[in-house]
């Protein structure tokens, strides 16, 4: 496996293993590599003859008041875990490389970057949506694999490739948990032991709306409220959204009477989690 940090060296490589006639799976990450983001790279390796992960924390998709500089960063163990999951690739930029000091062109979203968590986080989908775009412009994979725990950035990511007419295929892939069911993410490194206990709230929330979807219910106000009065018995958790949005317009829904997301934002002390199940009808 390689380690590269320009734009040429991809390039070059994934030229290579086009005229060996290969096919390209691409795994884009900001780095802190979990189980979560191992399965995206299995799932890769299983369906491509090569895999490119990108290790990239990107700076355009953090607010001014957001935790870009303390987001954790760890080469050394990320490398180990594509080397060992079967990775042949890791394209590790600076941001100088992926910025140019005069760059000026962005990809923006209206409609679906509006609500979920583009409400508290004005400038984030801009900034995916961007680099995105870049990374699929470098890479020149056949097919990317994206976790649903970011189910707002996944159906964002399916609408530009389809918008944009964009020649890959993305895939996604089931959200991965701790054994007592709190979601993997890199930002539960932020929890102190205290908070990790109260981080479980979010599951059992969540549980909770998919009991009353399965058992019949299907006013999306009623779901919405035992979801928050669950989350609010906990001290150290702070809603940030609670919604049931149509699974692929985004859009918040009365009626559940297709396909839809139960999402949810919660802070937990500082630290800003979020999960989610679909529901199908
Ligand atoms: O999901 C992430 O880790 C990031 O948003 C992504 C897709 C790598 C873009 O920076």
């Amino acid at each position: 496996m390689n380690i590269v940090h320009t734009v040429q060296e991809v390039r070059q490589i994934v030229k290579a293993w086009r005229k060996e006639g290969l096919s390209i799976g691409f795994v884009p990450t900001m780095g802190y590599l979990h189980e979560g983001h191992q399965s995206l790279i299995q799932r890769a390796v299983l369906e491509n003859d090569r895999v490119v992960v990108s290790i990239f924390v990107n700076p355009m998709q953090f607010g001014p008041q957001e935790d870009l500089e303390s987001y954790p960063r760890d080469l050394e163990h990320d490398a180990a875990i594509c080397e060992e999951t079967g990775a042949h690739l890791i394209f590790h930029p600076e941001p100088e490389e992926m910025y140019l000091p005069d760059f000026c062109s962005f990809v923006d979203m209206n409609g679906l970057t509006k609500g979920l968590c583009g409400k508290s986080r004005p400038v984030h989908f801009r900034g995916v949506c961007t680099v995105v775009n870049k990374l699929f412009n470098i890479v020149g994979a056949d097919r990317a694999y994206f976790g649903e725990k970011d189910a707002q950035q996944l159906a964002v990511i399916r609408r530009m490739v389809r918008d944009l007419n964009m020649d890959i295929e993305i895939v996604g892939c089931p959200i991965i948990r701790e054994e007592d069911g709190l979601a993997k993410s890199s930002r539960n490194t932020y929890l102190n032991e205290l908070e990790r206990k109260a981080a479980l709230i979010l599951h059992k929330s969540l549980t909770i709306g998919k009991r009353l979807l399965e058992s019949g219910e299907r006013d999306a106000n009623t779901i919405i409220s035992c979801i928050t009065e669950k989350i609010n018995t906990e001290p150290l958790a702070k809603i940030d959204y609670v919604d049931v949005v149509d699974a692929l317009s985004l859009e918040k829904v009365d009626k559940i009477e297709r396909s839809v997301l139960v999402a949810i934002a919660v802070y937990i002390g500082k630290t800003r989690l979020i999960d989610n199940f679909s529901f199908e009808v």
